[in-house]
């Protein structure tokens, strides 16, 4: 709100709004919903420096779709600080094609939509509704409570992920609980840096193996095309990093959220033919992948605004999916709306190479664990569950779940 205030009495430009958790956990902090009277607007980064701020849905797809902005990571800096990340974590491997620019995007682009395959398509789906199972399988068992996080939202994004990459079933464990450490909001910065470096190294080593002897999975097609091994093993941890936690996050995220507004649960319970469209909404609503940043390689007029070469943009997801003027009534969740067109998977060339994955996930995965525990609720007052606002995917650090055991 000070930066609001401020925004509105002088020309200091204010500064991004990054306290999502202090009003409703499901909407943007006030202080960023204050700023979208102007689309596009001068915006002061942590570091002092002063760039631009999307907050309209047509600004954030004009800038998005238009390759004069750049994704590379060293002109993005200094980028928007996330608190918590451990500052020690080695550079980003080779292969993170979400910091390259056309043409050398381009060339690992196609390389991995061309593996995302129908047949492909077809055999993730079936895994994640036998993950799905297993997982509320065990889960039955254990209750009548659980944590809905680490019992159901992030094993099923996580085994999907080592399906994917074809991690044989005796490393899952080892590879699910580094990756849990990496992710754990909790954990200290050393034990991540190590958990980081293994599954590093277990990435090259799964490289080697599936060249040595191919099984049927996406690395494994992978390994016929002309990329290193390096490579491959840094497109094996981009996929990890840029799949689970947002998945993950979104499933127990939007769990949360769907018990908070009982007549949209209970309108999917009714009708699970709206779990497509279910999805699209929760996308829209909780945008947990935000925000996206570019850099003008070149001046570019944007909604009649000049932006200069070199300056940096941040494209706030979450506000542009808010715009009233694309969504009406944007702060209702609403499963009957279309809200197709919405950005929460980014848009233009870097738009999520994983969408499709995603949403088969949990257009499986919301559907079958409401059939599952028909009384399903929360465990603890709404506002007793710990949300994730030091990491840059937003979301429930754990969602205490109970239900009436038949
Ligand atoms: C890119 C969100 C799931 C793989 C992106 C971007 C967003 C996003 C916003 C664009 C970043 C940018 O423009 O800079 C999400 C959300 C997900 C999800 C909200 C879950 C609901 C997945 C999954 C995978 C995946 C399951 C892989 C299996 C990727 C990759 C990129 C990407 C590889 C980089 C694409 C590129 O730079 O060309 N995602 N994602 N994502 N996503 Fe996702």
């Amino acid at each position: 709100t000070a930066a609001a205030a401020t925004a509105g009495t002088t020309d200091e430009p204010p500064t991004l709004p990054t306290d999502r958790h202090t009003g409703c956990p499901f909407d943007p902090p006030a202080a960023l919903t204050a700023l979208s009277d102007q689309p596009l607007r001068r915006m002061r980064y942590a570091d002092g420096h002063i760039g631009w701020l999307a907050t309209g849905h047509a600004a954030a797809r004009a800038i998005l779709a238009d390759p004069r902005f750049s994704s590379r990571n060293e002109l993005l800096h200094p980028p928007v600080p996330v608190p918590g990340m451990p500052e020690e974590l080695p550079p980003a491997p080779v292969g993170d094609i979400t910091g390259l620019d056309a043409p050398e995007h381009t060339r690992y682009r196609r390389l991995l939509t061309g593996k995302f395959t129908v047949r492909r398509m077809r055999q993730l789906t079936e895994r994640v509704e036998q993950f799905t199972t297993e997982c509320l399988d065990a889960m039955e068992q254990a209750g009548p409570t659980a944590d809905l996080v680490a019992a159901f939202a992030q094993p099923v994004p996580a085994l999907m992920i080592c399906e994917l990459l074809g991690v044989p079933y005796g490393d899952r464990e080892r590879f699910q609980s580094q990756v849990a450490t990496i992710f754990d909001q909790t954990a200290d910065a050393e034990a991540k840096g190590e958990a980081y470096t293994a599954l590093l190294q277990y990435l090259n080593e799964l490289v080697l193996a599936k060249r040595a002897e191919p099984t049927d999975d996406l690395l494994s097609d992978l390994t016929t095309s002309d990329l290193t091994d390096e490579e491959l093993a840094g497109i094996g941890g981009l996929l990890l990093a840029a799949g689970l936690d947002t998945t993950a996050n979104m499933l127990g995220l939007g769990t949360f959220a769907l018990l908070s507004n009982p007549d949209q649960l209970d309108a999917l319970r009714a009708d699970p033919g709206l779990a497509e469209q279910t999805v699209e909404e929760l996308l829209r609503y909780l945008s947990v992948a935000d925000p996206i940043l570019r850099a003008a390689l070149e001046d570019v007029e944007v909604e009649g605004q000049l932006i200069r070469a070199g300056e940096t943009v941040t494209v706030s997801v979450q506000a542009a999916n808010r715009d009233p003027r694309k969504f009406p009534d944007p702060d209702r969740l609403d499963i009957h709306r279309k809200a197709t067109g919405h950005v929460a998977f980014g848009h233009g060339a870097h738009q999520c190479l994983g969408q499709q994955l995603a949403r088969v996930e949990m257009a499986v995965a919301f559907p079958a664990l409401l059939a599952r525990f028909p009384t399903l609720r929360l465990a603890v007052p709404p506002q007793e569950v710990p949300l994730r606002d030091r990491s840059n995917i937003y979301g429930v650090i754990n969602l205490p779940v109970t239900w009436d055991k038949e």
